[in-house]
């Protein structure tokens, strides 16, 4: 962008008068050599030539969100015409690094970053600082790190309070004295988003706990001991195997607690083939990735929370828009935009360790089997085909 191209520029020449036009003068320092190196590549990196480029890096592809979050962002920059450059990580850190390394030299003006493990970026981040470039978390904050402009996200915390409400409303345990036996599946550790599903969930089980309506006949409460690493099903499906035969041989298991869909499918599985008694156990989840719908309808799993990703992407490009445009966005930019769906300017929920990160935050919907046709396919979210297989709409 040419106005920060032209901030590299003076400052070029400001630090070559300085340093005998180019020279390195005897008692420079390394930290000097550094700072001219840094804006000297920012230049190089940086293209002035009108193009707008964005660059997108998803943490994979395996699971089914992250391919559609890609698609939608990338097709609502290029409405705009930016170019954008969009990466997958395989769930792999210095892949990661490498990719926003290359957008980097590629001379992005802006990344959008899901990451992969917040805290593992800060000094790629420092790069892509230095060479000028804005920095967007998407769906996951970056952690340890000053360099992250806006934070876009659903309210993480609502979606662990929608999960373990509706266990306590399927349960009825409002109504009843009954002591009924849960077990939790809690996301990736890494994934600073699981620490805040944990939280809504626990925050609104507790009191059942303390109570005697609920119990966790394995004992497995804490954050890392219910922790799934990558949010692998299979992961998931291992641990709930071993709960399962452990404890549930003799004792009735009323619910899972699971974070996400992809955690969902591992205990579900876990549950057709372990578990023995002919309660039907509920399953709670979050994304309405395909198979896990499937399982709703079904009966196999009980709720998902739906995150509009479409209008996640939707936040995120009017934001870059606004950032690009150098504004400083804040709560009037909900206004401006004329969303027709709900979000919330957010100053205070989301420290990273550094600072608080400015966040745009959507809400997000709990679907079951009595919502599931409404919401997500009579709105052409999902169709199906022509051989009757659920498919992503138009
Ligand atoms: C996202 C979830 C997703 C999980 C696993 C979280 O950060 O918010 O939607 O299911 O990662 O990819």
């Amino acid at each position: 962008m040419k106005n920060i191209n032209f901030i590299f520029l003076s400052l070029m020449w400001f630090t070559l008068l300085i340093t005998g036009c180019g020279k390195a003068s005897t008692n420079e320092t390394s930290a000097d050599k550094e700072a001219v190196s840094a804006v000297s590549s920012s230049l190089v990196n940086r293209a002035d030539d009108g193009r707008i480029i964005v660059g997108i890096s998803m943490p994979d592809q395996q699971l089914e969100r992250w391919n559609r979050d890609g698609a939608f962002l990338k097709s609502e920059f290029e409405k705009y015409g930016y170019e954008v450059i969009l990466s997958f990580a395989d769930n792999l850190i210095d892949k990661q690094i490498s990719e926003l390394r290359n957008m980097i030299d590629e001379g992005v003006d802006l990344v959008v970053v899901s990451a992969i493990d917040g805290g593992t970026l800060s000094s790629v981040l420092d790069e892509a600082s230095q060479a000028g470039v804005k920095v967007i978390a998407y769906d996951r904050l970056l952690m340890d790190t000053d360099i992250v402009d806006y934070y876009v996200s659903f309210d993480n915390y609502m979606v662990g309070e929608l999960q373990a409400r509706y266990v306590i409303d399927a349960l009825k345990l409002d109504a009843s004295d009954e002591t009924r036996n849960i077990e939790i599946v809690t996301g990736d550790p890494v994934d600073n988003n699981a620490r805040y599903f944990y939280n809504g969930e626990m925050d609104t089980l507790v009191p059942y706990f303390e109570k005697g309506k609920l119990n966790i006949v394995s004992g497995q409460k804490d954050f890392y001991v219910t922790a799934t690493g990558t949010w692998s099903t299979e992961i998931a499906q291992q641990r709930m195997q071993i709960i399962l035969n452990s404890y549930y041989k003799h004792n009735r298991l009323d619910a899972v607690v699971c974070a996400n869909d992809s955690t969902a499918l591992g205990a579900v599985n876990a549950i057709r083939s372990d578990y023995s008694q002919d309660n039907k156990v509920i399953v709670t989840g979050q994304d309405a990735d395909v198979e896990n719908v499937y399982n709703i309808l079904s009966g196999n799993q009980s709720m998902t929370v739906f995150k509009a990703l479409k209008n996640e992407a939707i936040v995120t490009v009017d934001l870059t828009r606004a950032v690009l445009e150098g504004d400083s966005p804040d709560e009037k930019l909900i206004e401006e935009s004329g969303w027709d769906f709900e979000c919330r300017y957010d100053t205070t929920s989301y420290n990273n360790g550094r600072k608080n990160v400015k966040s745009y935050l959507l809400i997000p919907k709990v679907l079951d089997s009595s919502n599931i046709q409404k919401e997500l396919f009579d709105t052409g979210y999902y169709t199906y085909d022509s051989d009757g297989n659920i498919i992503l709409g138009e």
